[in-house]
Order: structure tokens, then sequence, then C-alpha cells
């Protein structure tokens, strides 16, 4: 680890303004007070400011799937920025941006043979929906205008993400701006599922809200339904069994475009390349970011079926004629593209899907041990994640959670939390006594809350 010394820690600690950066989805006047800094990462830990060595439970967010500053990784970056530091992805473009194209589709399920770049999961979001517009007004469907998500999806922060999103804390302010837009029911039932083991039994019907959409709306002005297939954000709920094969069904029935939002899930987070292999279903598109470069350079997109792509190509008009209006400057960016070749190589390299699918079972049973710990009214768990949902305290929603994050920070675990739950999803590396400690410290935490 590129580890700063006590020196270098005091200087920083005396030398740092904090005030002019507003951080986001942060209490920033909380944090500012009593600054949590991480300073350097190597592998599964991190350093923090205090000069304290921090086991990462969450991958840095979901993200860093084969651990901190991997030699391979940094180094593809380097040389990138020494070999073309820029180049515009607009009516030019550059090497690098292909090869890691194909090695993103190469992952892809079956038949979902293109992606477009962008630089982060909401990016990806807000590029899937206005291709599932576009491509229906392609088509000759342009009445197709209406986007359905999910009650407690998470899709980013776009305007698009959060009006087909389903959390509340982004939507009160902005949500509503996005006109055409409806929402299926949530499929949280910790009536018939608390405490499962794997995938929940009850709920496969969840799926059957589309048909009510469709019966209200009409097929013919719905373009799409996104879904996570694992929502994160809203605290790890897992899809029922034959939900997802339930919605892909009734989608295919109405030519509805079916997007899995995958920017957690995406690159083995639970077991397999994409969450649409582990449920085996195949969505009409795949949103993805974080691991995609191992979280080093920003990087999202979209992956298509063929058909999709195939029918901008068609239907776009002279060859000379942009077949979807949209892009951003740094799609593509050859730093991104360079950190993408290189983490999805490494992924390969090291076997670390499968990794996940080998430790999962282990990872299972030490999440479930905590079953009857103080607070603890649920568990869930699939691949490398668990949630464990907490009895939130009476009128102050998410505060015993956090309070357990403050906790284990202090006792050099890194957790996250997402209203009353404990979200884990570490890095595919981890060890078998990683796994130990973090739900050692979490045990001992839930001990001493209020
Ligand atoms: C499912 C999902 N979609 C979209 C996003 C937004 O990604 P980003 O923060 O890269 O914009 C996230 C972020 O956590 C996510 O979990």
């Amino acid at each position: 680890m590129n580890m700063p010394d006590e020196k270098a820690l005091r200087q920083l600690h005396d030398s740092l303004n904090l005030q002019p950066l507003w951080i986001p989805f942060t209490a920033n006047r909380q944090f500012k007070a009593a600054p949590r800094l991480l300073v350097s990462a190597k592998d599964m830990y991190y350093q923090t400011q205090d000069g304290r060595k921090l086991l990462d439970g969450i991958a840095g967010l979901w993200a860093v799937n084969a651990g901190h500053c991997r030699p391979k990784i940094v180094e593809a970056i380097q040389k990138q920025a020494e070999t073309i530091d820029y180049a515009t992805g607009f009516q030019m473009h550059h090497p690098t941006a292909f090869q890691a194209a194909e090695k993103v589709v190469d992952l892809a399920p079956e038949g979902m043979d293109h992606v477009f770049f962008t630089n982060s999961g909401s990016e990806a979001v807000d590029t899937a929906l206005k291709i599932a517009l576009a491509y229906h007004r392609a088509r000759g469907e342009g009445t197709r205008r209406i986007l359905i998500g999910r009650e407690r999806g998470y899709h980013g922060v776009g305007f698009g993400g959060i009006s087909v999103g389903g959390m509340v804390g982004n939507r009160k302010t902005f949500g509503n701006m996005l006109g055409s837009v409806d929402h299926l029911r949530h499929t949280h039932d910790p009536e018939r599922n608390a405490f499962t083991r794997g995938i929940p039994a009850h709920g496969a019907e969840f799926a059957d809200d589309l048909e009510r959409l469709v019966a209200l709306h009409d097929a013919s002005n719905i373009a799409a339904v996104i879904v996570e297939p694992v929502a994160g954000s809203t605290g790890v709920l897992l899809p029922p069994k034959g939900y997802l094969q339930r919605l892909r069904s009734i989608c295919d029935k109405y030519g509805i475009l079916l997007i899995f939002d995958e920017v957690i899930t995406g690159f083995g987070r639970t077991g397999k390349a994409f969450a649409a292999h582990t449920f085996g279903v195949t969505p009409d598109m795949i949103t993805c970011a974080k691991a995609m470069t191992n979280a080093a350079v920003p990087m999202g997109g979209v992956i298509v079926k063929k058909g999709i792509y195939d029918t901008f190509m068609d239907k776009g008009g002279p060859e000379a004629a942009i077949e979807f209006f949209h892009g951003y400057t740094y799609s593509g960016h050859p730093l991104a593209s360079a950190a993408a070749c290189a983490s999805l190589d490494l992924f390969k390299e090291e076997k670390l899907f499968e990794r996940v699918a080998e430790l999962a079972p282990y990872w299972e049973e030490c999440a479930h041990a905590l079953k009857g710990s103080p607070h603890v009214i649920d568990i869930r768990t699939i691949g490398l994640v668990a949630g464990i949902e907490l009895q939130p305290m009476t009128d102050k929603p998410g505060a015993r959670a956090f309070e357990a994050f403050l906790r284990a920070y202090q006792k050099n675990v890194l957790i996250r939390t997402t209203g009353d739950t404990i979200a884990l999803s570490p890095s595919f590396i981890i060890e078998k006594k990683q796994i130990d400690e973090i739900f050692s410290v979490v045990h001992d935490v839930l001990k001493t809350l209020p």
C-alpha cells in the first residue's frame, strides 16, 4: 500500500480545508464536524486519516470487485494516460473503447451484442430510457412513451432515474418532473419471507402488477419496465422465486422492453457475470457501471440486444445520419476503457466470479448466524451480498443502522447502511477470516446499539 506515514498524515490533517467541498449523499455538517477520511487503499483494506487499517466490507461502494489498487489495473491506466489522454468519441474514436466493448459484451447474456458507454450508473439509466423511447419511435410505435419503474427501486440521480425510481428521499424534490411514468409495487414481503435462505419463496405474483398497469394505460403507450434484479440501495431486496420470469413473459406478451439495472449486480456480484445469468432471465437492456472498471475510473454502459441496435441501424435514415442522437464527452474515455479492459481480464484470470459462487454458502452461513442478535428482523443474502435489516427506532428511521455504521468504523470495519438495513458487499478477493471479522464486528456492534 502506498501509505502516507504519520508525519504526512499530520500535515494533511493540519492543511486540509474541508469547507469548499459539498459532499454527495452525506450529512455535510455532521461529517465536517467529525470527518472520516480514507487516504490510501490496497486489496481488502483502506488506511484512514488517523492511521488505522480499515477492512472494506462494501468494495468501495459495490464496485471494487477485484480489491483495491490492483497493479494490473493501475498500470493499464498509467500506460493509457501516457499514450492517449483523450479522444472525442463523436465522429472519431480510439481503439481501446472497441476492445473494452468487446470484453463487456462477451460477458453479457447471449444475444446482447452491443454496448453504449456512459460515465456512471445514473447516465446509463437515463441512456437506456432514451434508447427505449427512440427504439419504439423508430419502429413506428412512437405512442409508447410511458416508462415503468418499481417502488423501492434506485436508478441513480438523473431526472429519468429518480422518476422511474421508487426511493422517496430521491423523489420528493424532483421525482415528478418526468411525466409519463408509473410504478410496480415493490416485492419486499417480510411477513412471508423473513429469514429465508436464498431466494424468497413468496411473491412471484407481484409481477402481475404489470398487467394492472397495462390495463390502466394500454400496452400501446408503454415503452419499458426497469427493475433492479436485486435492489441494493433500498435495502438488499431479492426477487421472489419466479418473479423476474413472470415479468419477462408479461413484457413479451405486450411488446414492452425489459431493462435490468445491474449497476450493483453486474460483473460477478451474484456469482455469475450478471444477475440475468443467475436468474436465467435475459432482459432487452442491461445498465451497468461500478465494477466495469473495478471503480478505478468512472464508466457505465447500456448493453442492448442485437435487435435493438439493428433497429437503429436499419431505420436510421441515410448512412450519414446519426442513428441515436445521444452521447457524453467522456463516453468510452481512454482511461476508463483501459481500466475496463484490465479489470475484465483480471476478473477472468483470477476466476473471481467463480470465487463469489464458492464463497456464497459460507457468506450466507455467517450472515444468518446473526439471527437472534438484538434488533435484527430479517437477513437476506445472495452471492457476496448481505442485507441485515434492523428494527427502526421509534420516530428515527435509519438512525439505528447509521449508529451501527459509526461503531463498526471505530472497530475498523467499513459497512454501509441504507435506511435501517446494513448492506454488505465486499470485494471478491475476500478471505474467510475476513468474512469472519466483518460479521464478528457487526455482531459486537449490534449488542451495543441503542
Ligand atoms: C441500481 C443502481 N442504479 C444506478 C445507480 C447510480 O449509479 P451512479 O452512482 O454511478 O450514478 C446505482 C448506484 O448505486 C445503483 O445501485
